[in-house]
């Protein structure tokens, strides 16, 4: 009622949600019927209803096949647009959008061809949908550092397009450490940084995105409370947790919503903020998280107010920009 309609209407900033994992079914169709790639699955909801994961590898595997249908710029244009248009109805006013250009130039498609109509998208968002919009390129985890460095040496001739560097898929056994060197060199490109940790991995995977890679914020975050010492640090350092609460959920991180620690994150004195993640596949966009979350959790509307304002801090936006959004 008037929480729920305050939690809807807030201004908000989401900052976890991969481009890839906005791909509703009905577009994965509509791409492959356009592009001549066929699917595995006969219909819209035979492939919904593989989405039922134990971990997020079984996710993973899901996730880099339905992305096999985006093949030309209007395409990557297309996803990144109902994902906008979504977002402003979800009271988004700036998005901090990762993709994963591997997925894609792996399948030979040129790296010019997904930023342009990504970043095409984000540009004609802000007129036309009042969402400011960036980028941030993200590096597959299960391949090699080498493959990630000649993934930024292709990216610096549209350096003005993205705003950072993030490091997502398969956690555990590729610890943050294996990407010393190409966040190094992000970095001295001015590049803004950040990183998975501790969404299925553990606390020493979040320590050392912060010393090796210069992460500036943690994308989930949640096993964080496993370790006092590192809650100490990430509270005194004002890191920012991108938590994505429904994610957590079907991926089998907690068993249910009720059991999710974000209460526990906030009452701790950390930056948390509420994302989607891959609403496409996970049940939901930004609101139906906060919806969601609230209601299992029994947040108040002090709760929503801090949500949204660690969203606006935790945003790499210029502090123009920031107030602009608010
Ligand atoms: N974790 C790691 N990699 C990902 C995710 C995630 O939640 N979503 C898309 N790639
Ligand atoms: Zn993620």
């Amino acid at each position: 009622p008037a929480l729920e309609r305050l939690v809807r209407t807030m201004p908000k900033a989401e900052l976890h949600i991969h481009i890839e994992g906005s791909l509703e079914p009905e577009l994965i169709f509509v791409l492959a019927q356009r592009n001549g790639v066929s699917l595995p699955y006969p219909s819209v909801e035979a492939l919904r209803a593989a989405y039922a994961f134990t971990d997020l590898q079984s996710f993973l595997d899901i996730y880099y096949a339905g992305a096999g249908v985006l093949v030309t710029e209007q395409d990557f244009f297309d996803m990144a647009w109902a994902y906008l248009e979504r977002a402003r109805a979800d009271g988004i006013t700036r998005a901090e959008i990762f993709f994963d250009p591997q997925t894609h130039t792996e399948r030979g498609v040129p790296f010019s061809t997904v930023i342009g109509g990504l970043a095409r998208a984000c540009d004609e968002a802000r007129g036309a949908l009042g969402v400011n919009a960036a980028l941030i390129l993200c590096f597959l985890r299960h391949l090699s550092e080498e493959a990630a460095l000649a993934t930024l040496e292709q990216a610096l001739p549209y350096r003005d397009r993205f705003i950072g560097v993030g490091l997502d898929s398969s956690e555990v056994g590729h610890p943050p450490e294996k990407f010393a060197r190409v966040f190094a060199k992000a970095r001295d490109l001015g590049l803004r940084r950040v990183a998975h940790a501790g969404e299925e991995g553990p606390p020493a995977y979040i320590r050392s995105a912060l010393d090796v890679l210069h992460a500036e914020r943690i994308d989930h975050g949640v096993q964080s409370l496993k370790d006092p010492a590192l809650v100490a640090r990430l509270k005194a350092e004002r890191i920012p947790l991108t938590v994505c609460p429904l994610s957590n959920v079907k991926l089998c991180v907690f068993e249910d919503l009720s059991r999710h620690n974000l209460r526990e994150l906030l009452d701790a004195g950390l930056v948390a903020m509420i994302n989607s993640d891959d609403p496409a596949y996970f049940g939901g966009y930004l609101n139906r998280n906060f919806v969601e979350t609230f209601a299992a959790l029994g947040l108040d509307a002090g709760h929503a107010y801090r949500l949204a304002r660690n969203g606006f801090e935790a945003s790499f936006a210029t502090p123009e920009e920031k107030a602009a959004d608010i």
